[in-house]
């Protein structure tokens, strides 16, 4: 980030406008860049007005405009961070955009700089062509070091050994640096040392903030999931292209997958379990926040999901369910002055433009609400569509749900099982089965196939009542997308992954 600020600086550039909550890391990166630069530096705030960083004194109050005047006055090589100015820009008075319009024109000509700092892109239309925006990242390990042996050092506790040390800088990514110090201390307090579980435990809570990313304490397996054979092995043919080896090898970044299909069917179940298959760290992303938030906080919101989910990376990003948010956002235009269509737009060219190791994993029932630009090459690496089980399948899935309850399923006859609830996903299956515990367990003994048979009756799978959906997608998925269990009869290497 400092050779960035410095080369704009070089070049002439004197308005620029930093979007990052870190107030402090950012005062400081740019007092050593002044230092090197030979350059003096000037701090403004709401409350303290505007001081000259090297004696303390103070040049101007905390008048806007006064300070404008007194930046004009400012000697050659002069370098201005204003902290709260973005929140007078909400609804600014003419006077005081001219003003800045001025100074900066005055800059552009004696090598001053003026950076505004805050946490959030507000910059009104008329400001645009005049100031250069840059996202500052979040801080990486290298950044974090110093902060873990600060607090190290004032704990008055010896140095982490080399793996712990990895983990908890690894735990830390995706914080800030204030946040990152919070969470060491914190954990110092509790356990007398800096923990990686709760340096993860508390980044949960901080994300939690945000309210659009959230860290997904993730079970799940491809061993959870019966059938879907086709989709498994692409997963498994890229389980190590997030390593080193990968990257050496020359391969291109794996983007993500979209997975539609029926309800019910194991996308959100498979969503989950690839980040297993990766061995990454899970990040949800909520469409319906996203897409249909509040006017004016969407974006910045997006902004800030999009830095975490890259300071963590690699990682999964997952989006369950996404034509949900998606829906409200075509419509948009007239209700909420067009802000979901921008979020989604400017997601979709974060999907298309992203260099860092992110695998995105978005999920879709309802493909007719899906937009057609997410669709389009390069947004994701594969499509997969998942149909209703097949009967092998069904077996498989009978298993699994016997097993996950602590049943075991040699005690039924799971093929026939298996036959009878054609036409059920693997959520009914689940449910049935459940159901036929509960019955049991009220009658004091152990389920049967009886018990099963019974709870099947009453059982009215989704696929009968949604034929014509059903019909719908099966056709639309044609030549579109790929089917995530491969066509009957199935080749030996398939068969040896079923559960
Ligand atoms: N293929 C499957 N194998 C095993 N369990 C399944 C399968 N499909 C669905 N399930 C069960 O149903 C639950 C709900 O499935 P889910 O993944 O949420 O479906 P979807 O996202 O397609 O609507 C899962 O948590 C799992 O217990
Ligand atoms: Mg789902």
């Amino acid at each position: 980030m400092k050779t960035k600020i410095k080369n704009y600086l070089r070049a002439g550039y004197s308005g620029l406008y930093l979007i990052s909550p870190e107030e402090k890391r950012i005062e400081g990166e740019l007092k050593t860049l002044a230092a090197e630069m030979k350059y003096s530096l000037y701090a403004w705030n709401a409350a303290n007005g505007l001081l000259d960083t090297g004696t303390g004194g103070v040049i101007a109050s905390n008048d806007p405009v006064e300070t404008l005047d007194a930046i004009a006055g400012l000697k050659e090589k002069s370098l201005v961070l204003l902290r709260d100015f973005h929140l007078l820009l909400d609804d600014p008075h003419p006077v005081l955009i001219r003003k800045l319009k001025d100074v900066l024109q005055i800059a552009r000509t004696q090598a001053k700089a003026v950076i505004l700092l805050g946490c959030r892109l507000n910059l009104p239309p008329e400001l645009e062509r005049e100031i250069t925006i840059l996202d500052v990242p979040l801080p990486g390990k290298n950044e974090l070091e110093p902060v873990l042996d600060g607090i190290l050092e004032s704990a008055k506790l010896k140095s982490l050994k080399d793996v712990q040390r990895d983990a908890v800088l690894d735990a830390a990514r995706g914080l800030t640096t204030v946040e990152a110090e919070n969470a060491f201390a914190l954990s110092v307090i509790e356990r007398k040392t800096v923990e990686p579980s709760i340096v993860a435990r508390e980044k949960a809570q901080a994300l939690r903030k945000n309210g659009l990313l959230e860290i997904v304490d993730n079970q799940e397996s491809l061993d959870s999931i019966g059938g879907l054979n086709g989709l498994k092995n692409w997963l498994l043919c890229r389980r190590n292209a997030f390593g080193r080896k990968a990257r050496e090898y020359g391969l291109p970044a794996c983007k993500g997958l979209l997975i539609v299909g029926i309800a019910g069917t194991g996308k959100s179940l498979t969503a989950k379990a690839t980040a297993s298959v990766f061995g990454l760290p899970l990040l949800r992303l909520d469409a319906g926040k996203l897409f249909g938030g509040l006017v004016g906080q969407s974006e910045g919101n997006l902004r800030s999901a999009i830095g975490t989910a890259e300071a963590m990376s690699p990682c999964v990003v997952w989006i369950d369910e996404i034509e949900k948010g998606l829906a409200g956002s075509r419509s948009s235009g007239s209700t909420d002055g067009g802000t979901s269509a921008r979020v989604f737009g400017s997601l979709i060219s974060w999907m298309q433009e992203r260099k860092a190791p992110v695998f995105m994993v978005a999920t879709a029932n309802d493909v007719s609400q899906l937009p057609p630009e997410l669709l389009r090459k390069g947004r994701f690496d594969e499509m997969f569509f998942v149909d209703l089980p097949n009967p092998t399948e069904r077996e498989a899935i009978w298993k699994i749900q016997i097993r996950k309850y602590r049943r075991n399923p040699d005690g039924f006859d799971v093929p026939q099982l298996a036959r009878i609830t054609e036409g059920c996903t693997g959520s009914e299956i689940e449910q049935a089965f459940i159901d036929a515990l509960h019955q049991a367990f009220a009658e004091d003994k152990e389920p049967t196939d009886i018990t099963l048979a019974k709870a099947l009756t009453e059982l009215a799978p989704l696929s009968s009542l949604m034929r014509e959906q059903i019909a719908a997608l099966r056709t639309w998925s044609k030549g579109r997308a790929r089917p995530a269990t491969p066509s009957e009869p199935s080749n030996g290497s398939t068969r040896k992954l079923a559960a």
